[in-house]
């Protein structure tokens, strides 16, 4: 049997229908927050992500699905959404827009060469937005508070929001020193991947997986001791927005993030999920005032956020949420014999035209099985045509919760569901 590849899996069922109710909620909620969706693709050239993401970063050195196409181009499978949004920001030229700043969305397919292990897949999910062209706080607040509202409005509680800056490039240039400092007396004790780090891009020792949980990482000087003026300036702001919107956060100068680009903001929402370790980052995000300069655009900042579905999924599994409270069919239309399914096939037509979810029995089952078939499927109401149905223009309707019965003239049928379907 052919199996499906590591690290992905497969929808169906009940499963199937919470990501539809997720989908939908997120789409409303970009429509009230008047954000556009854009969609790029799911493959670009390779050294975009170098550029963008970082040559040193685990996800590019370690993790890409990386592949020649058939020109002999190097391209690669989209780790991420950030740089695929901004490289269409600045090669469709958006910044030219009259209207800024640029509030973007996006849903889709990323990958990620990763070990899999529970919310850690290498086919997943991610919900994101990006917002080009403002250098204010409240737009970061703006991006923190949307995460948060959707966990919110799925009824998740269990969830913690930390906050760190890194600073602008003044910022993180003295950090940057700082660092070396800090490490070089202990480069001996670290490893490899982080010998190479210390003199490419130090930062990047912080989330290393191998020595994260070795003391001399938990003494490590931390980003918000060398934020200059400007800097700490719009890290208050941000906290005095998410004030203003009852959004509870902590500032943990342990977030460094594992992606290159980001300047000032670094969030990320936790969640408690049993078993789930690191994975419990339900999802991150900040602001990246150098990448669209480093793609070839203007000088224009931007700040966004993704969240994973896959890890969104188990964090309401953890707290026992269903979304899908009423999956009902409608209406279930039974055929006497197979000389009605034509007039059946094509009422059902009608309804589902008018809103109704509709199903009927293709099957030719007896009447019995039908009922037993209307049960598994929820439905509301049960519908039976006959010859006699027919000659009289007539059908019968079931309540099938109530059993009442009803004779109605077809042509009533669309008022009759109206009135008692709610
Ligand atoms: P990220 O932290 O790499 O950030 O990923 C964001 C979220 O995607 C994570 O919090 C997690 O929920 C989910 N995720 C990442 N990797 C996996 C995986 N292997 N399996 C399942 N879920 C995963 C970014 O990707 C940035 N582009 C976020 C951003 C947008 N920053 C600014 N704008």
């Amino acid at each position: 049997m052919i199996q499906k590849p590591k690290g992905t899996y497969d929808v169906f069922g009940e499963k199937g229908k919470t990501i539809l109710y997720i989908e939908e909620l997120l789409k409303a909620l970009m429509k009230q927050y008047n954000y556009e969706y854009f969609r790029t693709p799911l493959f670009e050239v390779s050294e975009l992500f170098h550029r963008g993401v970082g040559s040193t970063t685990d996800i590019v050195t370690k993790e890409t699905y990386d592949f020649k196409d058939r020109g002999n181009r190097d391209m690669t499978l989209r780790p991420e959404g950030t740089a695929g949004i901004t490289r269409s920001f600045v090669e469709n030229k958006i910044y030219g827009n009259a209207s800024q700043p640029v509030k973007t969305w996006y849903y889709g397919p990323m990958y990620r060469y990763e070990r899999p292990q529970s919310g850690r897949f290498r086919e997943f999910y991610q919900f994101g937005v990006e917002v080009f062209g403002s250098d204010s706080a409240s737009i970061d607040a703006e991006v923190i508070s949307i995460a948060v509202n959707i966990y919110r409005l799925l009824g998740l509680k269990g969830i913690k929001v930390n906050i760190n800056s890194l600073g602008d490039t003044e910022s993180r240039d003295n950090y940057r020193k700082a660092l070396k400092e800090y490490f070089r007396p202990h480069l001996n004790t670290l490893c490899e991947d982080c010998k190479q780090r210390f003199d490419k891009n130090p930062l990047r020792i912080l989330d290393c997986k191998i020595d994260s949980n070795k003391e001399i990482m938990k003494q490590a000087p931390t980003t918000i001791d060398y934020l200059n003026e400007y800097s700490k300036k719009h890290f208050e702001d941000l906290q005095k927005y998410l004030k203003s919107l009852n959004i509870e956060f902590i500032v943990n100068p342990k977030i460094v993030r594992g992606l290159d680009y980001y300047t000032h903001t670094v969030f990320e929402v936790e969640a408690s999920i049993k078993d789930f370790g690191s994975q419990n980052v339900l999802c991150g995000g900040g602001r990246y005032n150098g990448l669209i300069e480093q793609i070839g655009g203007p000088s224009i900042n931007g700040v966004g956020f993704a969240l994973g579905l896959e890890r969104l999924l188990a964090a309401l599994e953890s707290e026992n949420i269903n979304l899908i409270k009423d999956d009902n069919l409608d209406i279930y239309i039974i055929p006497m014999s197979e000389n009605e399914l034509e007039k059946v096939f094509s009422l059902a037509n009608h309804l589902r035209l008018n809103g109704f979810s509709t199903d009927i029995d293709y099957m030719n089952r007896n009447l019995k099985s039908n009922f037993k078939q209307a049960d598994r499927l929820k439905s509301k109401f049960i519908a039976i045509i006959g010859e006699e149905e027919i000659k009289n223009n007539k059908i019968t309707i079931k309540n099938n919760n109530t059993k009442e019965e009803y004779k109605i003239d077809i042509d009533k049928i669309i008022d009759f569901l109206d009135q008692n379907c709610n």
